[in-house]
């Protein structure tokens, strides 16, 4: 079956060889490079076949401004079934009354909800983003930090956990018309029927981002959001292995709170914010949602947590401090001041070692976002490659080495210059380093036992 599908892909990629021979070899570069690193990047994935076929099929041909039934432009009856199709999929499989799966991606799903919910310069509130909030829930660059008030709350210093009683002090003193829970770099589960009791002491709507925990949600190995919060947005790019894109939804208690938010949403997505839909995405994000709705994604999710908690406990071993002391979802937050390497610079040694993630601010972080002093990495791109529980023991074992061999690679806070010069001289010496290089040629034997979809 891998070897068929595979042929087909080649076969489509034929075209593209003749007529683009550039793109295409880039993307048989990245192809390599996907295939032979571990993916770590807790946000990532690997689609199905299935996903990526939709995704490039003739549906990418089409213009479909409005919604089913009332589209702006002729020839869209085969388009209203497939999105009416994606909405149904949707509903049944989270279990809500009404789906927008329109926008086109997190990002502007979430803007979406702020232009249905709020008026210029009213106040939404969420994680900030130095404790693991995303950019979209108020920061002072983005959309919601620029049309509208915000106000954030934090982790408890000690924990590095949601501390609840603190967060509705916060909440009953900014008074927020939207509360906004759920978040880009936080390893715990949320308790959705708490933040929900915190948002009806201001009567304000609560909205779950669950863009990280989607799959896991379906799979039920985190709580759901649906009986607590009004809206509901997620991407569909990463637990749950669809192509990028997002969902919005509303839920019966939102409905109850506004009867009106559905077509509320609809005026943000269009015109508020786009014009047609991307019907091709649209397609395969129904595709992924039949996919999830298997009991193979049960076990997929289930899997995904357990190795993210082996390869925690793995981690705590080797004496790596993990944000909050673990996991419960699928990503870890290491802070790695304690072995004295700045998070930048561990993901450059990890990425030569073919480990692939991203460096993150931690908890109470001194050092600017772009010298992080963390690192943040995940388990559901490596868990659709079969791997397991065992594997997890590896791969800890191979994060533990490559960072020993930049240990004391610190950077300085406020010395630009030196930093830089610092960042320069390091770049060379990772590319020179044997160490790093015999890891990366042990992970691409290993990862030759696991195949990319
Ligand atoms: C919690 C959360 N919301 C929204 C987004 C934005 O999604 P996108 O990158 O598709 O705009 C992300 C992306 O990482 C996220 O983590």
């Amino acid at each position: 079956m891998q070897n068929s599908s595979l042929a087909c892909i080649v076969s489509v990629m034929n075209y593209l060889k003749k007529t683009d021979p550039q793109i295409y070899t880039l993307i048989k570069q990245e192809e390599k490079r996907q295939r032979d690193a571990l993916e770590m990047i807790p946000s990532e994935n690997y689609t199905s076949r299935a996903v990526m076929e939709a995704l490039g099929s003739v549906l990418t041909n089409k213009y479909s401004e409005g919604f089913p039934g009332r589209r702006y432009y002729q020839g869209n009856a085969v388009i209203d079934s497939v999105e009416m199709l994606c909405q149904e999929r949707a509903k049944k499989l989270f279990g809500v009354p009404y789906v927008n799966v329109q926008a086109l991606s997190g990002s502007p799903a979430n803007s979406a909800v702020y232009l249905a919910v709020l008026e210029n310069g009213e106040k939404l509130m969420g994680l900030s983003l130095a404790y693991g909030g995303h950019i979209t829930h108020g920061h002072k660059l983005g959309l919601s930090g620029r049309l509208f008030t915000f106000a954030h709350y934090t982790l408890d210093e000690k924990t590095e956990m949601l501390d609840y009683d603190e967060i509705e002090r916060q909440v009953r003193k900014e008074k927020p018309k939207l509360l906004i829970c759920g978040f880009t770099a936080y390893p715990r589960k949320i308790d959705f029927k708490h933040f929900a009791q915190i948002a009806e002491t201001v009567d304000a709507y609560l909205m779950a981002d669950i863009s990280h925990i989607t799959g896991l949600i379906i799979a039920g190995v985190h709580p759901s959001p649906v009986e607590y919060a009004h809206i509901i947005t997620t991407t569909t790019h990463k637990t749950l292995r669809g192509p990028r894109g997002a969902l919005i939804m509303v839920t019966e208690k939102g409905l109850k709170k506004n009867p009106d938010l559905p077509k509320r949403i609809e005026t943000a997505i269009i015109p508020g914010l786009q014009g047609g839909p991307h019907d091709n995405q649209t397609a395969a994000i129904a595709v992924a949602l039949k996919e999830a709705s298997t009991a193979a994604f049960k076990k997929y999710g289930e899997q995904i947590v357990k190795n993210a908690k082996a390869l925690a406990m793995e981690l705590l071993n080797y004496d790596f401090d993990l944000v909050s002391g673990g996991t419960d979802n699928h990503l870890i937050l290491i802070d790695l001041r304690n072995k004295k390497v700045n998070g930048r610079v561990a993901a450059i040694a990890l990425e030569a070692a073919g480990i692939v993630l991203n460096y993150n601010g931690v908890p109470e972080d001194t050092m600017p976002p772009l010298y992080a002093s963390g690192i943040r990495l995940g388990t559901p791109a490596i868990t659709t490659r079969g791997m397991k529980e065992g594997e997890m023991k590896m791969i800890a074992k191979w994060i533990n080495t490559a960072i020993e061999e930049v240990k004391g690679w610190d950077l300085p806070r406020d010395d630009k210059e030196k930093r830089g010069a610092l960042m320069k001289e390091y770049r060379a010496r990772i590319a020179a380093n044997k160490e790093l290089d015999a890891i990366a040629s042990e992970i691409k034997l290993f990862c030759a036992k696991f195949p990319v979809p």
